[in-house]
């Protein structure tokens, strides 16, 4: 059975600009199409929901505090399952963030505040400091990764910081990441960026680009989502390969997670970077697409085409305009 996008819409209590939003992406559409959801929308809503796994949150045992227990009231939503980090990583972020003392961090993509109550908590136990979270805070239907859904992560994100009693440290804003950089001040710098949003090659390198400036010196970008076979983003690994590798001024360290999605913490030590003009970002994702379709399709012309149109003209052109 297919259902119309009204009806898809109903089903998953979202708008119909929403739902034709959703219905683009095939896994969600093939799914819910499938048989055997069929009977009605509603029981193809709770088919989904029921499919829902959770993540162990057996290692929050060790703490006593109410953010530990607002954290393990979060791993019970099954919507936090694969989106938000699994404890283990939460731990080694917290550990991070008691580590360098970090007082002044901003964290692009919150979700429902798994990774804020982390970071927050330890801020917490820092003295004095803030964590600010900025989300577009978008409903959220089944996609390839997981079959929950959730209308509104700001309010359940609200609410967990409410509970685990951190609200005068975190603070929630629902913007762009990069249109909230524009709006911070240099003057306030930095610690620690925690960049866990838009988990394209384009999307990371704005979000870098955006708050570097603002990252005092010694401060640190945190990646999440490095190992594109355990996660199924590429953007964080080739940002590292293709760009970071080759740029001045940071100092690049890989941890191991288990689960293996993988942290890179990059350390400012000095301010300029590797120019990276709009040509070169275009002229970055373009190589980047061409080595993909050589990878993927059989016919290697289009990667052939991609390369000697668009890769190797901005190539010459970024050379004669040192750009
Ligand atoms: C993987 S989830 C974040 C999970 C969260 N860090 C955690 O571990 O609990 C990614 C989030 O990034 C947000 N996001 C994606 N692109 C964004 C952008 N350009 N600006 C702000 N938020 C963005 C999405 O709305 C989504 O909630």
């Amino acid at each position: 059975m297919r259902m119309s996008v009204a009806e898809f819409a109903q089903c998953l209590r979202l708008d119909r600009h929403q739902a034709l939003k959703a219905t683009r992406k095939r896994s969600l559409y093939s799914l819910i199409a499938a048989d055997e959801l069929a009977p009605s929308l509603v029981a193809a809503r709770q088919l989904l929901e029921g499919r829902a796994k959770c993540w162990d949150p057996t290692l929050l045992n060790q703490f006593k505090e109410p953010w530990a227990a607002a954290l393990r009231k979060l791993y019970a939503t099954p919507v936090a399952y694969p989106a938000s980090l699994p404890p283990s990583q939460g731990l080694q972020l917290r550990n991070l963030v008691l580590d360098r003392n970090v007082r002044s961090c901003v964290e692009i993509g919150c979700f429902i505040g798994v990774s804020s109550l982390w970071i927050g908590s330890a801020i917490r136990e820092n003295g004095d400091g803030y964590l600010r979270s900025v989300d577009l805070f978008e409903p959220k239907a089944p996609n390839r990764f997981h079959f929950s859904f959730l209308d509104d992560p700001y309010e359940a994100a609200a609410k967990a910081v409410r509970d685990a009693g951190l609200h005068g440290i975190i603070e929630f804003v629902r913007s762009e990441s990069t249109t909230y950089a524009a709006q911070l001040d240099a003057a306030e710098p930095l610690d620690m960026v925690f960049i866990d949003g838009d988990h394209t090659f384009l999307g990371i390198a704005r979000d870098f680009l955006a708050y570097f400036p603002l990252l005092r010196k010694g401060g640190v970008a945190v990646l999440h989502d490095i190992h594109p076979a355990y996660c199924g983003w590429t953007g964080p690994r080739k940002f590292l390969d293709r760009y970071l590798s080759a740029c001045p001024n940071v100092r690049v360290t890989e941890i191991e997670t288990q689960p293996n999605f993988g942290i890179a913490v990059v350390e400012k030590t000095g301010d300029e970077l590797l120019p990276l003009s709009w040509p070169r970002l275009l002229c970055l994702q373009a190589e980047v697409a061409a080595a993909a379709l050589a990878r993927r399709a059989t016919d290697s012309a289009p990667a052939r085409m991609l390369r000697s149109n668009v890769v190797l003209p901005l190539k010459a052109f970024l050379r004669r305009s040192h750009k």
